[in-house]
């Protein structure tokens, strides 16, 4: 490895050619783009340049804590709204200010288009960490992307590089990215040097879209085929949502689903999902096909 990644400080926005490339993948210029330590140092960086101390912003409800937890770290108010969980398209009844959209959602898989909920002057931070991002995907949703939005992305899911911590933060107001920059010169200074050479690696390599295209129908097909095994077999309700690497369960009976999963020797995470309102259990499908099959073993 080239001494001078570690010896220096790179740039507070990232390597240059690798924000190119992901402007490309979000039809944006370069300079909309800031490479971030994950996804995590993204939303940080959105709460904290776009909201200030005291206001109250809307969260999904369930939704990955980190929201949540930031927003409190940023001193904000939150409030929530309730994301269905048999729906596949939802569009969030957001008031004005601020709010966080997540979709694909984690964990439920519902998907939000921007139109949806675009109104001028309302500021929305969306985090599109579970989409696949090839193909217009992203540059058709950040066309007409207004000005106080950001969109904040993980690229732990997409390149399967948790470990690499590369993330990013896209917007179009200059004024906020100079913001961003400002206050993340005092958090990570740049994103790891060797982990942006590897996004920029597998970024560049031509192989990369057809290899993710390829997993994304492999993971539709074993969404549908766990979907079917614990609705058929255990009389959970599985949500409907239709992107992302989870399952998100709940019983209509009023049951522990944590129990009857654990019954049969399958754990997820037990207890209020999420900030869920009624206990649930996240399962994730982003592994091996072998080991689905043997999970859809145990639940016959
Ligand atoms: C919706 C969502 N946003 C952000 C993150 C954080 O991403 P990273 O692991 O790259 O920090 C996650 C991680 O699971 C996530 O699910």
């Amino acid at each position: 490895m080239d001494s001078g990644l570690l010896t220096s400080y790179g740039p507070v926005d990232g390597i240059p050619e690798l924000r190119a490339l992901v402007g490309g993948l979000f039809g944006v210029g370069a300079e909309s783009v800031v490479i971030t330590s994950g996804g995590s140092e993204a939303l940080h960086l959105a709460l904290l340049c776009l909201t200030d101390p005291g206001e109250s912003i809307q969260l999904p409800r369930p939704a990955f804590p980190g929201f949540r937890q930031l927003a409190q770290l940023a001193g904000l108010l939150v409030t929530r709204y309730d994301v269905p969980t048999q729906a596949v398209e939802h569009a969030p009844a957001l008031h004005d200010g601020i709010a966080v959209v997540c979709t694909p959602h984690n964990p439920l898989g519902t998907v939000t288009s921007r139109g949806s909920v675009g109104v001028p002057g309302r500021r929305v931070i969306w985090d599109v960490s579970h989409a696949l991002v090839y193909g217009d995907n992203m540059a058709e949703f950040c066309r007409g992307l207004q000005d106080p939005d950001v969109v904040i992305f993980s690229f732990s899911k997409l390149l399967r590089v948790p470990g690499a911590r590369i993330g990013c933060l896209v917007a179009k107001s200059q004024e906020l990215i100079g913001a961003v920059n400002a206050v993340k010169t005092h958090m990570s200074m740049s994103a790891s040097m060797p982990s942006q050479l590897i996004a920029l690696r597998l970024l560049s390599d031509p192989a990369t879209p057809d290899a993710l295209y390829k997993r994304h129908e492999e993971l539709s097909g074993l969404r549908t085929l766990l979907t079917q095994a614990v609705t058929g077999r255990t009389g959970l309700s599985v949500a409907a949502g239709l992107a992302g690497t989870h399952l998100y369960c709940e019983s209509p009976r009023g049951d522990d689903p944590w129990q009857v999963l654990k019954d049969r020797g399958l754990v997820g995470l037990p207890g209020y999902v999420f900030d869920s309102a009624v206990p649930g259990v996240r399962l994730c499908f982003a592994q091996e096909p072998g080991l689905i099959r043997q999970v859809m073993e145990r639940l016959v």
